[in-house]
């Protein structure tokens, strides 16, 4: 069967090779270029884009840090996760877009002279053009940095005869007031228009196809309501635990580094009601009419984990790496019951649940529909449709079969879309890719709002102080298990999910 064409199936609003079409002169400064996630992601994802033809024609590419590197050193570390088999004619073109300018973040002589950097090399790109031009700024920074740069970008570098885009990575704040501080302050450098700020699980591809499986599908929106539905849970499980990074994870934990932004951004999506169009502003209104509706967690209607070394000894306990806190009380699992409280959703219970160091790589939205009504079946068991955003991109539908043959039993199978097998010619790109094809496009869709910022600390905020405040003991859970004992019973107990 071949795959349907966009023209058959119409397509999302944001033509995706409009960059490329319009042809903008456009710079890109990559701020900490010298950093993890500017190796990992941030270059990878360019280069990614690069390959397809989706960077605009003319195009500079500048890499800020501290750190001295000669030109050779900063090729070799920003290639460094292109992969094995990529082709060496395609890294060098790539690589002439790029260079790199070592600065300090606060200096505005620094600040200066990136700007000259930047003004140099737009000259030296090939004429034409629409006359416009881009300047992105992408802050793979620590958030410590991120008004100190914005503030020198805003004195010494900004061009108000050009599109300014400033990209800035999670964490946004560490609870509603801070959170709103750094609003405020970069809020009063650059428009709100000009801010993109990335989580990074809106460009995953499952999750941009909610939307679509949602607003482009008579059968499913039809049953998303309280009506048919009887529970929601949103999982995020990994298998390795903080290794490495205890002390930056230590300051956060596991409900805001994921819970916070990542998971409540799915909740808003699946929750939403269909917006006006696809335009970003009217999908993030709908996006934030859900979290608006949603109280503050309470301590009671959550659970709380904390891993320890596995049953074999293998593998170790939060505390046992020595940048932890002997005595921490930081979650690294936590599970939580909420409730939408408007008229699609009100009395259906939503579970959120994430942890590290479990004994799985899943995240993925298990809507549990509820028992099928005058049934002319007894104990039969419920439908479920399940996304699964990672590792395996599928979406499946548990529905209940006459056993094949003679028998006339019944039995639970699946209406399974598995992206490897229905795509397996089509490479799915990572998020990063999609964001900054995004920002390239200008498009916010996936971005989070200011407003939706706000509404999502509101939520989280006095569960976490109280949290600290009352240092609530975390329950321990073996490295690789399931979790803390109980907690699959609480969510049976407490949403009356039924295994099926
Ligand atoms: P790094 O710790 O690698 O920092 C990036 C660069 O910033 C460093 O190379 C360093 O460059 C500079 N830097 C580091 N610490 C300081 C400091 N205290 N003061 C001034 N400059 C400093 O961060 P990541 O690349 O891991 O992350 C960047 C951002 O992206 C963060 O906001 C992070 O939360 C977010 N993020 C990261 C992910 C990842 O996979 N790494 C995933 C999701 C989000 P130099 O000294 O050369 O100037
Ligand atoms: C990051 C968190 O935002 O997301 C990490 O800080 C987590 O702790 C990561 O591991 C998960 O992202 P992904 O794309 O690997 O699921």
């Amino acid at each position: 069967m071949s795959t349907p064409s966009s023209a058959q199936t119409g397509s999302l609003a944001c033509g995706l090779d409009q960059a490329a079409k319009e042809d903008v002169p456009t710079t890109i400064v990559v701020f900490g270029a010298s950093g993890d996630l500017a190796k990992k992601k941030t270059f990878p994802a360019l280069f990614h884009l690069f390959q397809r033809s989706l960077l605009p024609k003319r195009l500079s590419i500048i890499g800020y840090a501290r750190t001295h590197m000669s030109p050779e050193e900063f090729h070799k570390r920003v290639t460094s996760h292109f992969g094995e088999d990529v082709d060496k004619k395609s890294v060098a073109n790539f690589l002439q877009l790029c260079t790199y300018f070592s600065g300090k973040y606060d200096v505005a002589d620094d600040f200066r002279s990136l700007r000259k950097e930047i003004e140099d090399r737009e000259k030296k790109m090939k004429p034409g053009g629409s006359g416009n031009r881009v300047h992105v700024y992408y802050m793979a920074l620590p958030p410590s940095m991120f008004v100190d740069v914005a503030t020198q970008l805003k004195n010494n570098v900004y061009d108000d005869s050009c599109t300014n885009r400033l990209v800035i990575e999670k964490p946004f704040g560490h609870d509603l007031k801070s959170s709103r501080v750094l609003s405020k302050e970069i809020g009063s450098l650059f428009e709100e228009n000009e801010i993109f700020r990335i989580d990074h699980y809106l460009g995953k591809e499952m999750v941009k196809n909610i939307l679509t499986l949602r607003f482009a599908n008579v059968f499913y929106e039809a049953v998303w309501n309280r009506h048919y539905i009887s529970n929601v849970q949103i999982t995020f499980k990994e298998p390795f635990g903080t290794e490495g990074r205890g002390g930056y994870f230590d300051e956060f934990g596991i409900i805001r580094d994921v819970m916070q932004n990542h998971m409540l951004q799915v909740l808003s999506i699946v929750a939403m009601t269909q917006p006006q169009s696809l335009d970003a502003e009217d999908v993030r209104d709908r996006k934030t009419e859900v979290l608006q509706r949603i109280l503050p967690i309470q301590l009671e209607d959550t659970m709380l984990g904390q891993y320890v070394a596995s049953i074999d000894g293998s593998k170790p306990g939060y505390k046992d790496d020595d940048t932890v806190p002997k005595d921490s009380i930081t979650p690294t699992f936590a599970q939580c019951v909420l409730h939408v409280d408007n008229d699609r959703w009100r009395g259906v219970p939503w579970v959120i649940k994430a942890g590290k160091a479990l004994n799985e790589a899943k995240m993925l939205i298990r809507i549990q529909y509820k028992d099928m009504p005058n049934s002319l079946f007894p104990n039969l068991a419920r439908n479920e449709l399940v996304i699964q955003v990672s590792p395996k991109e599928s979406v499946y539908i548990k529905t209940i079969v006459k056993e094949p043959g003679l028998s006339t039993n019944l039995a639970m199978s699946e209406l399974d879309l598995t992206y490897k097998t229905r795509y397996h010619d089509i490479s799915i790109p990572d998020a990063y890719a999609t964001l900054i094809l995004d920002v390239l496009n200008g498009d916010h869709s996936d971005f989070v709002r200011s407003d939706e910022l706000d509404e999502a600390w509101r939520i989280f905020t006095p569960l976490l102080h109280k949290i600290e405040r009352e240092r609530v003991e975390p329950l321990p859970y073996e490295y690789g298990s399931r979790g803390p004992e109980g907690a699959y019973q609480f969510v049976e107990d407490r949403v009356g999910y039924k295994r099926t």
